[in-house]
């Protein structure tokens, strides 16, 4: 056992580090604001290596592995939310299209991806009335002779805006429940797949949500990725990766949080003394500390094993949701630490805490994490 990263990790965290606090921190409140994301800062992610980070060199990928991403993405969350969710998601459809497109998907996508040709990807699975169950989806691909012709609509799709590419699912069999499922690849701009409005939402509001309408999108049949009826498992397989990300994100959102809320606390003078020097502010910079080091401490540990090829469908939701959950605890106490300045939009306890809130909810529930780690425990899964 080895707690402590190699040299190369380390100076990925560094780099991520660097870059996040020159050109993510000064500008968090911005994009916060404006609700856009500045795409030559996601160009130069991408130029740094950070979209394609567990993608073979060959394609445009940095290689960095899992454990890197997760430090990284940390880093990237402690100064800009948004930036690290569109980060997430675009290493996610980086890796799906790697694991399951075909070569000539690989060759044409993965190296637009990793450049920042395209500031974005995007996963296109979740529906109005199929979210936690995307086995109930309603978006349809029929065959029509060498296309696939896709109906429906999709919602609350990350970077809908500003992705290249998405990762789309639809129902090649009706009847078939999850195994009915199939995964396509749809460029921007293709006829029929229209990009909706962007959702206003609580936090994170640099990352655009989107609606998707799909109505007579005609897809050459080699638009497939993997063959039919595997798009769910493609989508399970993709979503524990996801998981990792967001976990390593929120535990990035509930440090920066614990950070301003400690120094605030050094310098706060009330009943003629620093806040810091009471018992009670204290204890909530203790308990938070301890339970982020144990979040990131369970975030990397199921990037190790997603890195060794090991199974980790288990580690990355016990990551994900404790990571998640301790992250909105953290920014509650942080918040709490600041009294009516914690309140106030000047300072940046607001904005984390509006963040970190969604980090519970998409790329799966906490409820549906509790589900996945249950099943793995009461499956025989408990070493
Ligand atoms: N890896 C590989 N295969 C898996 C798997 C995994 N992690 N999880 C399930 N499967 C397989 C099963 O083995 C099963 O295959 P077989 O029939 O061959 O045995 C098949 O998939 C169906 O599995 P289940 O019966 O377990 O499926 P279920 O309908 O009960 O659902 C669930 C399981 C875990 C609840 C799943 O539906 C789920 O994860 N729901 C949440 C969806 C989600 O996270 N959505 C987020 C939206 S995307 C997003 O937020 C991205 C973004 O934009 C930021």
């Amino acid at each position: 056992m080895d707690f402590f990263p190699t040299e190369e990790q380390k100076m990925i965290q560094q780099m991520a580090r660097d870059f996040a606090e020159r050109e993510l921190k000064p500008r968090a409140a911005e994009i916060d604001t404006t609700r856009l994301l500045p795409l030559p800062v996601l160009k130069a992610m991408a130029g740094l290596g950070m979209m394609g980070m567990n993608i073979p060199a060959e394609y445009g990928g940095s290689q960095t592995g899992v454990v890197s991403y997760s430090l990284a993405m940390t880093e990237i969350g402690k100064a800009c939310a948004s930036t690290a969710v569109t980060m997430s998601v675009t290493n996610m459809v980086a890796e799906v299209i790697h694991a399951f497109g075909r070569e000539e998907h690989r060759r044409t996508y993965i190296p637009r991806i990793c450049s920042g040709e395209y500031p974005s990807g995007a996963f296109a699975l979740s529906e109005s009335t199929a979210g936690s169950d995307p086995s109930s989806m309603k978006t349809s691909a029929d065959r029509s002779g060498d296309e696939y012709i896709l109906n429906g609509s999709k919602t609350f799709i990350t970077s809908g805006d500003i992705a290249g590419i998405f990762v789309v699912w639809a129902k090649t069999d009706k009847s078939g429940g999850a195994k009915g499922i199939s995964a396509f690849l749809v460029e921007r701009g293709t006829a029929g797949f229209k990009v909706g409005r962007n959702e206003e939402k609580m936090g994170q509001k640099g990352s655009p949500t989107n609606e998707i309408s799909i109505e007579e999108c005609r897809l050459p049949r080699d638009s497939l990725l993997g063959r039919e009826g595997e798009g769910f498992k493609i989508a399970m397989m993709a979503l524990d990766g996801g998981r990792i990300g967001i976990g390593s994100l929120a535990v990035g959102i509930g440090l920066a949080a614990l950070e301003y809320a400690t120094e605030y606390a050094k310098n706060r003078i009330q009943f003629g003394k620093p806040i810091s020097s009471f018992q009670a502010i204290q204890w909530m910079i203790a308990d938070s500390f301890t339970e982020l080091e144990a979040a990131r401490l369970l975030v990397l540990r199921a990037a190790h094993r997603k890195g060794k090829s090991l199974p980790f469908t288990r580690e990355a939701s016990m990551g994900k949701v404790y990571a998640t959950e301790t992250a909105n605890r953290v920014c509650y106490k942080a918040l709490q630490i600041l009294g009516g300045y914690g309140y106030m939009k000047e300072y940046p306890l607001e904005r984390h805490s509006r963040d970190c809130r969604g980090t519970t909810i998409y790329e799966g529930t906490s409820e549906i994490q509790r589900l996945v780690i249950a099943r793995e425990i009461l499956g025989g899964n408990l070493v």
